[in-house]
């Protein structure tokens, strides 16, 4: 083979690459040639993925309801993946900050459109068995969600609505004391935590609080203020924020609710849920009104959360 004047400059090049490094290039042109070729299976770990599927019954729609659960922890990864980006960017602009949102936006979007493989994807009769099997595991349980959450807004934004007047000052213990879904999974008559809570709140608050006090400055709400404060052109990132609000604590949630409705609804009482919530009462976003921007909402919009306005805006803000 001819040693061409671009392949000895790229020779060099690695020479020089290995040689800082105080390696001998050498010995790595030996590993290239050993090195078997990289194929699409080893890449992404395909084996691995398609073993991840373990159902508890032989019930086959367990199989739908464990894969896209496992899909959605997949998204939920990738939104989170562009939260580090955004809270650790070194000169955080506008620009930037709305294009990371808009990615999590389509994440969410596909979320959203995709949840029917859940409300009509499974034989109900086949839920209801299979569910049973596995209590008390619940969706509910899915850190990663709560992780979006602090990430996105200040975090007095998720205490409990009834506390949050008199926690505003409070330390981020206390806050976290009062977060609003500890009270979603409690029984009221007792007052006592169901497992499922307790069992999330033993594998997760210690890595919650840590990342609350690391976005204590950094999440979404912080640096949208500090952006618009510096004089930046905000308007298309208050655009995207008020998308992900939706996203996030509308549009998902009454996708999800859907489900619930559809497998648990029955008259005259409904259906207990794996985790033990009055999912009825706990579930639909009217009456949570989590709100991550309030300032980007006017009075009435945030009365009427999560009620039919919302498509309204998202058809306005020519939304896909
Ligand atoms: C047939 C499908 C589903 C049904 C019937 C269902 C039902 C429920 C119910 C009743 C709750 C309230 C907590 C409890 O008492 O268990 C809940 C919470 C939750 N589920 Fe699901 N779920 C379904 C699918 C999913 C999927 C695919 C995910 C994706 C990860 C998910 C994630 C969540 C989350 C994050 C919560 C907490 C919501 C909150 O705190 O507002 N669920 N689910």
């Amino acid at each position: 083979m001819e040693l061409t004047p671009e392949i000895k400059e790229k020779l060099d090049k690695l020479q020089e690459k290995y040689a800082a490094m105080g390696q001998d290039m050498s010995a790595y042109l030996d590993g290239l040639l050993y090195a078997d070729f990289l194929t699409y299976w080893d890449y992404i770990h395909l084996d691995t993925l398609l073993s991840l599927q373990s159902p508890k019954t032989p019930f086959p729609d367990e199989e739908i309801f464990i894969m896209y659960h496992q899909i959605t922890e997949l998204y939920f990864k990738l939104s989170l993946h562009e939260c580090e980006q955004i809270a650790n960017h070194k000169e955080l602009t506008a620009k930037f900050f709305t294009d990371r949102v808009k990615r999590i936006n389509a994440y969410f979007n596909a979320l959203v459109s995709s949840f029917e493989v859940m409300v009509n994807g499974m034989e109900r009769e086949q839920f209801l068995k299979f569910r049973m099997s596995l209590l008390p595991a619940s969706g509910f349980q899915s850190g990663q969600y709560r992780m979006i959450e602090i990430c996105a807004t200040d975090f007095i934004r998720l205490v409990d609505k009834s506390k949050r007047e008199e926690l505003k000052t409070a330390s981020l213990e206390e806050q976290f004391d009062h977060i609003y879904w500890k009270f979603g999974a409690t029984e009221l008559a007792s007052g006592k935590q169901t497992l499922t809570l307790k069992q999330f709140i033993h594998k997760y608050a210690d890595q919650f609080l840590k990342l609350v006090k690391e976005r204590q400055h950094s999440n979404f709400s912080t640096l949208y203020l500090k952006l618009e404060a510096e004089g930046q052109d905000v308007s298309q990132l208050a655009s995207e924020l008020r998308k992900l609000d939706l996203h996030v604590n509308v549009e998902w949630p009454l996708s999800h609710y859907k489900s619930a409705v559809r497998y648990l609804e029955r008259d005259p009482i409904d259906i207990a849920a794996t985790g033990g919530t009055n999912w009825q009462k706990y579930l639909p976003p009217r009456f949570q009104k989590r709100i991550f921007y309030p300032f980007l909402w006017t009075e009435q919009q945030m009365e009427e959360w999560g009620k039919g306005w919302v498509m309204d805006v998202l058809n306005k803000t020519n939304f896909t």
